[in-house]
């Protein structure tokens, strides 16, 4: 049965030549399927290379063979199947194969009438986002930034291929520093029970508590006792916390609403019984091991220890993390879990996945556990991002700066004479966290990555401002030319696409891989194949573009004819990019 429309073409032709493999050779079930793009169209659009290592196979199980000899067996052997018009032997055994353009006709016709859908998949599944993570009393950082921009972008991919996303944000509300602050906030806000006390700057106020914890002996012994009545829960202690979580959460939520990201809190204080009963539990399986008065565990043969209690009986961000595991895997169902986390914590999720498992928590065959890491920011002179008086940069800051040069490009090019203020202002938010967010998704995020405004600004090349740019002129060539999006879909269903021009092809081909590009990003989980993506479509839609007239003027300016097949790719060009922006989680603007 051939696949639906809108699947992926990758897959497809997997599934295709793995019958052509099995019917050639079925003495040989492990031999390799392989289907690559190909780099150059003067060799079809996509190879199979699966020749060269089954003539290895048929050597060592010492039968003659060659390549071109297999590759022609493997010809022989394909079903029959319409997305395929030409298959064609080259060099020493590849074989190229060319798409028909009657696949593309149906696939376009599909995208027209049913908007951009993602590519079918097999089960739907709970996957659970753990994002962006920031710690109370302690600003978001440039780290945050990151797991706040891929954390949003990865939960939007798995939300578009229908999958139960639940975007987890894990506050960091619990610990021993809470017994500094609320001791100093009671200390110096005595009336805090009946009155919000005025914190405006929460920074200032943890150094102010931390001074005296470090100073004053007998504050450090209150410091202590506040923690232990805090964890027992008493309604005193647990007032004074609340408002000085609330006061970092109201920050953190408005650097949410401008970002547009949701994630849900259930931060570490949740946990708190919880760690108690996964602390027995490990105790009874008999999993813990006394180490300089700490308990702690081991989940791997090079015996990194996770301390699950320490010695002043307390717990840790390790016993913290093993009772949250569990909590997602037996109580929220999760099926995949995903920390966006720093790369810096590498070996902490290493260690956790491995005491999971240990603990019997975590069964690898039925729960995916990954940590989608990435590398630390850095500033334009490649050390760490800070301020030039040596700070730390405040997220706050880095936003409205992020505006204000925004604001400025757009004047420099003199938007500001051709947009409304109200347009100005929209075009303006959507390139400064744009060009911030794509910057951050376009690098490999496993790489550290140089934090420049100027190169994330520019208008050429594979940014965010030159994409967006791009979005804007394609949905103008169907309004210049008198067509209404309506109108446009209502052409399609007796126009077909046009697709007999090289160009109009090629660009049809590129829009086609976009189900097989969220298919590798749903296995790498690197986002920054879909920033190639979106810059590959764009290229393409030039090429064309540069090459057909889709509306034709006479030379005073009048329209004379338009081409109405052109303006359905166009629009299909637009509704795909504007899916790529959507799951990065760039708003896109209609003028700019
Ligand atoms: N709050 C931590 C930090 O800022 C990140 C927490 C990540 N999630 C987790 N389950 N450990 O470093």
């Amino acid at each position: 049965r051939e696949p639906v429309v809108g699947s992926s073409i990758l897959n497809a032709l997997e599934k295709y030549f793995a019958v052509a493999v099995q019917r050639a050779y079925p003495e040989l079930p492990d031999a390799p399927v392989i289907i690559s793009l190909s780099g150059n169209s003067k060799f079809g659009d996509y190879q199979c290379n699966s020749a060269m290592p089954i003539t290895q196979l048929l050597k060592a199980k010492g039968e003659k063979a060659n390549p071109r000899e297999v590759a022609q067996k493997l010809m022989d052997s394909v079903p029959p199947f319409s997305w395929v018009e030409k298959l064609e032997i080259a060099g020493p055994g590849f074989i190229n194969i060319s798409l028909s353009r009657s696949v593309g006709h149906r696939a376009l016709k599909d995208l027209l009438e049913n908007g951009v859908h993602p590519p079918p998949v097999d089960r739907k599944i709970t996957v659970l986002v753990d994002f962006p993570s920031p710690n109370i009393a302690k600003d978001m950082h440039v780290g945050h930034l990151r797991a706040a921009i891929i954390g949003e972008s990865v939960s939007r991919l798995f939300e578009f291929v229908g999958h139960k996303v639940l975007r987890v944000n894990h506050l960091g509300d619990w610990g021993t520093q809470f017994g500094m602050l609320i001791t100093h906030l009671q200390d110096i806000y005595p009336d805090y029970q009946t009155k919000s006390p005025p914190i405006s700057d929460l920074q200032t106020f943890y150094k102010e508590s931390k001074k005296r914890f470090d100073e004053d002996a007998e504050f450090k012994k209150r410091s202590y006792e506040s923690v232990v009545k805090l964890q027992s829960f008493d309604p005193v202690y647990n007032k004074a916390w609340q408002l000085i979580c609330d006061v970092s959460r109201k920050e953190f939520q408005k650097i949410y609403d401008r970002l547009d990201l949701t994630s849900t809190e259930i931060g570490e204080s949740f946990y708190q019984s919880r760690m108690e009963q996964v602390v027995k539990e490990l105790e009874e399986k008999g999993l813990l091991e006394e180490d300089e008065g700490r308990k702690v565990m081991f989940g791997r043969s090079d015996r990194i220890p996770f301390t699950i209690v320490k010695s002043d009986g307390g717990f840790t961000y390790d016993t913290s993390d093993m009772a949250t595991i569990k909590y997602r895997i037996h109580e929220q169902k999760a099926d995949w879990i995903i920390y966006v986390v720093d790369a810096g914590q590498s070996t902490h999720f290493e260690v956790l996945e491995a005491c999971a498992v240990k603990a019997g928590i975590l069964d690898p065959k039925k729960v995916r556990m990954d940590h989608v890491q990435f590398g630390v920011v850095l500033g334009e002179d490649k050390k760490k991002f800070k301020t030039r008086s040596g700070e730390t940069v405040k997220l706050a800051a880095l936003l409205d700066e992020g505006l204000k040069r925004a604001g400025d490009k757009l004047k420099e090019k003199g938007r500001d004479q051709v947009l409304t203020p109200e347009e100005l202002r929209v075009a303006q938010e959507a390139v400064a966290y744009g060009c911030i967010k794509y910057a951050d998704l376009s690098h490999n995020r496993t790489h550290e990555y140089i934090f420049s405004f100027d190169k994330m600004l520019e208008d050429k090349g594979n940014t965010a401002v030159y994409l967006l740019y791009m979005l804007t002129r394609i949905r103008s060539i169907g309004r210049l030319a008198g067509f209404t999006p309506e109108a446009l879909k209502e052409s399609a269903k007796n126009t077909p696409v046009s697709l007999d021009h090289e160009k109009e092809w090629n660009l049809a081909k590129v829009i086609l891989r976009f189900p097989e590009t969220l298919e590798k990003i749903m296995r790498d989980l690197l986002l920054h194949h879909l920033c190639e993506y979106l810059y590959d479509v764009s290229t393409a839609f030039s090429e064309f573009y540069d090459n057909c007239y889709c509306v034709e003027k006479n030379p005073k300016g009048e329209i004379i004819s338009v081409n109405v097949g052109r303006l359905l790719l166009c629009e299909v060009t637009a509704s795909v990019m504007e899916k790529c922006f959507q799951i990065l989680g760039i708003r896109t603007v209609s003028k700019m």
